[in-house]
This record gives C-alpha cells, sequence and structure tokens, in this order.
C-alpha cells in the first residue's frame, strides 16, 4: 500500500494510504484524545474530542475517522483545537451526575483523565442533568445511565465483538439514551455475561455486580454486610 507524507505539529511523518490522522499520530507518540473511538470498532466520529486543525480546512476536522491525505498539515493542539475540547468537555461534565469522588471508576475514568490533562476543573456552564435511577437488577451488569455519555461503545462492542445486539440508541436530543429492547432491564437470555461492554465503558456507566459474579465463578463469595 502506498505511503503518504503529512506534517503533524511541524514533524514530517508518513503513513499508509488507508490511516486515519489519529492513527499516524498515535504511532508516531503524538497524544490525542478520545471517548467514542476503540481500535477495535469502526470509527463513528460521535464525541468529537479528537478534533485537529488541518491546514487549509474551513472547521476542524475528527481524526479518529479522517484519513490522512498527501501533503496535510496538522496541528492536534493549536489554541484553536484545545479551546474547542474544553467545550466539549465542559458539556459532557455539565450533563454528567456530579458523584464522581464516589464512583467506582475512580482514576480510570477517561472522561476525568481528559479533563485532567485540559486543566479543567468543576463546568461554568449552568448544569443540565438527567438522573436515572441506577439499573441493577441483571446479575451480569449494572447500569447507572446518568454517568453515561453516550460514546456508543458499549452499542458496538456488545453487537460487534460479544456478537449479541443488546443495547441500541433511543430518544432523541438531550433526551437519549442507551436502551435495552424497548427500554427494558437487560435480558440474561441474551446477554452473555462476557464483560465486554464493561470493559469498553469509559466511564462508570457500566460496571460489574461483584457478589454475584463472585459467587457464579465459585469463588468463596465475601458478604461485607
Ligand atoms: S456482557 Fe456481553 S453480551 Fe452482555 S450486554 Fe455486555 S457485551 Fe453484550
Ligand atoms: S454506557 Fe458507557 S459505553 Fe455505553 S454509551 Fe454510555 S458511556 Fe458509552
Ligand atoms: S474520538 Fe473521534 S469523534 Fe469521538
Amino acid at each position: 500500500m502506498k505511503n503518504i507524507a503529512i506534517t503533524i505539529n511541524g514533524l514530517q511523518l508518513t503513513g499508509r494510504e488507508d490511516m486515519t490522522i489519529f492513527e499516524v499520530a498515535q504511532a508516531n507518540g503524538i497524544n490525542i484524545p478520545t471517548l467514542c473511538y476503540k481500535s477495535e470498532l469502526p470509527p463513528i466520529g460521535a464525541c468529537r474530542i479528537c478534533v485537529v486543525e488541518v491546514e487549509g480546512s474551513r472547521t476542524l476536522v475528527g481524526s479518529c475517522h479522517t484519513p490522512i491525505a498527501e501533503g496535510m498539515v496538522v496541528h492536534t493542539h493549536s489554541p484553536k483545537v484545545l479551546a474547542t475540547r474544553k467545550v466539549i468537555i465542559e458539556l459532557l461534565l455539565a450533563s454528567h451526575c456530579g458523584t464522581c469522588f464516589m464512583c467506582s471508576k475512580a482514576n480510570m475514568c477517561e472522561l476525568r483523565s481528559i479533563a485532567a490533562d485540559l486543566d479543567m476543573g468543576l463546568p461554568q456552564v449552568p448544569t443540565r442533568r438527567l438522573y436515572y435511577p441506577v439499573e441493577d437488577v441483571s446479575p451480569y451488569v449494572i447500569r447507572d445511565l446518568s454517568k453515561c455519555i453516550l460514546c456508543r461503545r458499549c452499542v458496538r462492542a456488545c453487537r460487534e465483538i460479544a456478537k449479541q445486539n443488546v443495547f441500541a440508541v433511543a430518544y432523541r436530543g438531550f433526551e437519549s439514551k442507551i436502551v435495552v429492547d424497548f427500554d427494558q432491564p437487560i435480558d440474561t437470555d441474551v446477554c452473555r455475561d462476557c464483560d465486554v461492554c464493561i470493559s469498553f465503558c469509559p466511564t462508570g456507566a457500566l460496571s460489574r455486580p461483584s457478589k454475584v459474579t463472585d459467587e457464579k465463578k465459585g469463588r468463596p463469595l465475601i458478604i461485607c454486610d
């Protein structure tokens, strides 16, 4: 396959013609934050956090799904890019539940990690949150959708990797929500208890019910209460 020359942050680099800007950057140690992207899944360009500036382009482009082109000149951390990423994270935080300090995902949360890298504190825009009750009826997956950022990784991972199709996106705009069937709890007949969706979730929205998992897998059950 043909190699293409591009410039990222002043570095002259080459990449295969089928690579995206993100892939070339990553292969050369240049960090671009992502939320909806995972290398195991086809990119969908949903979250826009991976935006970069391409000289000659009127708008910022999503690096995870934009293929490289000969002579492209890219800036991954220009002032315009950083300002845009901050707005995106700020809006996500403004609609996110405010219980980060008690979240089981803790420092593994990708949203928190990106916010910290951007040196961001509490959101300055008015918060507007949708609270959902924690759904813990499934023996396999606990869903706390107040922490969901609608990246759709669980939808795609369950479909593409677990080969089930448990999740879908329902409703519109601010009301958008990841649902199972007609907004039902996870069906144990369909879910294969593979944990794939949990491992793909960037926030604490999906987690494992630890007691049941231990019991089910034959390990000693520790009762703390
Ligand atoms: S545990 Fe596996 S089968 Fe069940 S919803 Fe998650 S990805 Fe799908
Ligand atoms: S539940 Fe997790 S993986 Fe699924 S859309 Fe929400 S944040 Fe993304
Ligand atoms: S990571 Fe590129 S659009 Fe979400």
